[in-house]
């Protein structure tokens, strides 16, 4: 009782703000935790590769969990992944390196008389890994007769033979030119392949299907960096929704643009918190700022 009086009334009023602050806490940190945290603090399943995290989403993970650019489509038999409206196959991803091998749908499908363009990236979020080299396919080959062997020549779709004239012959080479001067061509595209199969292509020992099919590798860029540091300020990575799709990281109290900040050093703080913190700030005793009354008065 005699302790009590050493404070003035407002003391009151100041527990009564302080505990207001702390028991809207659990609320907002029981929605954001419904929203993001419990969906995005989960790696995810993607049919066979499992474990996968951001920037990936897909499948049960919603896109504010990913990367807008990294999102999987997880219906079909087989990961696929589409860069620049080109879909692809995953068969892996290596989150340590960031780094995931992929082949065109396109050759997977149809190879290798079908493939219709020349494999393009989205270059601001990928580029090959290091040891990727090129294959150079040349189709609708007219090879004469008397022409040389030619070892780097496959049958494809529509290949006939008619008075010892070759028609629609499929020819690789890992230059780009199909390096026979009498032998013409209507069409070429330049596909990327891992350095394993263009060692076997350059070596002629390889089934051209097999070699193409294998696919190659790419590595990502995804603010990654980013991403390790909202990991390491306690927080899960994401991506606004709303607007551009910029790196978000989400944090136990709100969302942030990097990182999870303390409670009291937030830069941005929600208009019911900010009031409140106001109406504390005017009840607080003029004169009498003593964090060890305060400890006191809490019953240290
Ligand atoms: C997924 O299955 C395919 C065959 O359907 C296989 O080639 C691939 O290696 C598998 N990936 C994993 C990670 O098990
Ligand atoms: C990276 O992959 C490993 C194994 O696949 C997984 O355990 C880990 O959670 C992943 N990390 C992130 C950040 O996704
Ligand atoms: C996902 O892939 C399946 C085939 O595996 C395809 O039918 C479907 O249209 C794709 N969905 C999207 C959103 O691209
Ligand atoms: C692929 O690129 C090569 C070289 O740039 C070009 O000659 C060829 O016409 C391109 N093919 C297609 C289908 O666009
Ligand atoms: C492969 O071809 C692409 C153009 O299609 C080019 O940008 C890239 O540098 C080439 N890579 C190698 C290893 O020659
Ligand atoms: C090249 O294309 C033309 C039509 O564009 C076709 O008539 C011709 O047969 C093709 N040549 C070969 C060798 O396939
Ligand atoms: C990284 O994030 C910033 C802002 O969040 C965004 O402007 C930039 O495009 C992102 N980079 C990549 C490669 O997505």
């Amino acid at each position: 009782m005699h302790r009590r009086r050493v404070f003035p009334t407002s003391w009151g009023i100041f527990v009564a703000a302080a505990a207001l602050i702390v028991s809207h806490i659990p609320t907002s940190l029981g929605v954001i935790d419904e929203q993001y945290t419990t969906k995005c603090g989960q790696n995810f399943q993607c049919t066979n590769l499992t474990n996968i995290g951001y920037p990936f989403w897909g499948g049960t993970r919603p896109q504010y969990c990913g990367h807008p650019n990294f999102g999987l489509n997880c219906t079909g038999e087989y990961p696929r992944l589409t860069i620049l409206s080109s879909a692809y196959r995953v068969f892996s991803i290596d989150n340590t390196t960031q780094t995931l091998n992929v082949v065109g749908e396109e050759i997977l499908r149809n190879c290798c008389s079908k493939y219709t363009h020349n494999t393009s990236l989205d270059t601001a979020h990928f580029h090959y890994v290091f040891d990727t080299k090129n294959i150079t396919l040349f189709y609708g080959c007219r090879i004469p007769h008397g022409a040389p062997y030619i070892p780097t020549v496959f049958a494809c779709y529509g290949t006939t033979l008619v008075n010892h004239i070759v028609y629609n012959a499929c020819i690789y080479s890992i230059s780009d030119t199909t390096e026979y001067s009498d032998v013409t061509c209507n069409n070429s595209v330049i596909v990327p392949i891992n350095q394993e199969a263009a060692r076997a292509f350059a070596g002629y020992v390889v089934n051209a299907y097999e070699g193409l099919r294998s696919g190659f590798g790419l590595q990502w860029e995804a603010n990654d960096t980013n991403c390790e540091r909202c990991v390491q300020s306690g927080g899960i990575c994401g991506s606004d929704t709303s607007s551009s799709g910029s790196f978000v990281c989400y944090c136990s109290d709100q969302p942030y643009a990097l990182t999870c900040q303390p409670f009291f050093k937030k830069g941005r703080i929600n208009l019911q918190h900010s009031h409140s913190i106001t109406t504390l700030l005017m009840l607080w005793p003029r004169g009498s700022t003593n964090f060890r009354s305060i400890e006191q008065y809490f019953g240290r």
